[in-house]
């Protein structure tokens, strides 16, 4: 019988954004949004939990190196975003009201493909994505 197993790797970034509708005035985005509407910006140090599933390869004992699962993390979200603004600056990220609900779901976009492409033995379970050591969302591709 096939053991599945869950792995989670951990990873951190800062980045500014700013949550508002264009459409609105900066005191009506801040009536909706608060804070995180500052017209300057402001900043958040956000942890990453990227978790996988899959079967163990019984010569290796490992579903995936976590060496490479870092790697792919690094060089499609953490590298593009650290840093960063992602409002201007993260192409996966543009077009779209720079919350953590949307970027949760972006970074399950890009990963989920690259995962495909690559390690097509493994599956995204989850993203979980803290902005703040209370705010954490989580997103399983649904
Ligand atoms: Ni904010």
């Amino acid at each position: 019988m096939s053991k599945i197993v869950y792995i989670t790797r951990r990873e951190t970034f800062n980045a500014a954004h700013r949550l508002f509708r264009p459409e609105l005035s900066d005191d009506e985005n801040l009536t909706l949004f608060g804070k995180c509407s500052n017209p300057l910006w402001h900043g958040h140090n956000y942890t990453l939990y990227v978790t996988v599933k899959g079967e163990v390869n019984p010569s290796t004992g490992l579903l995936i190196n976590l060496k490479d699962l870092s790697k792919l993390i690094r060089e499609e979200v953490i590298e593009k975003i650290d840093h960063k603004n992602m409002n201007l600056e993260v192409d996966f990220m543009q077009g779209k009201l720079a919350s953590t609900e949307n970027l949760a779901i972006a970074i399950w976009d890009v990963l989920h493909r690259k995962l495909q492409e690559k390690f097509p033995h493994v599956q995204l379970h989850s993203i979980k994505l803290h902005e703040t050591e209370n705010n954490i969302v989580e997103y399983f591709g649904e």
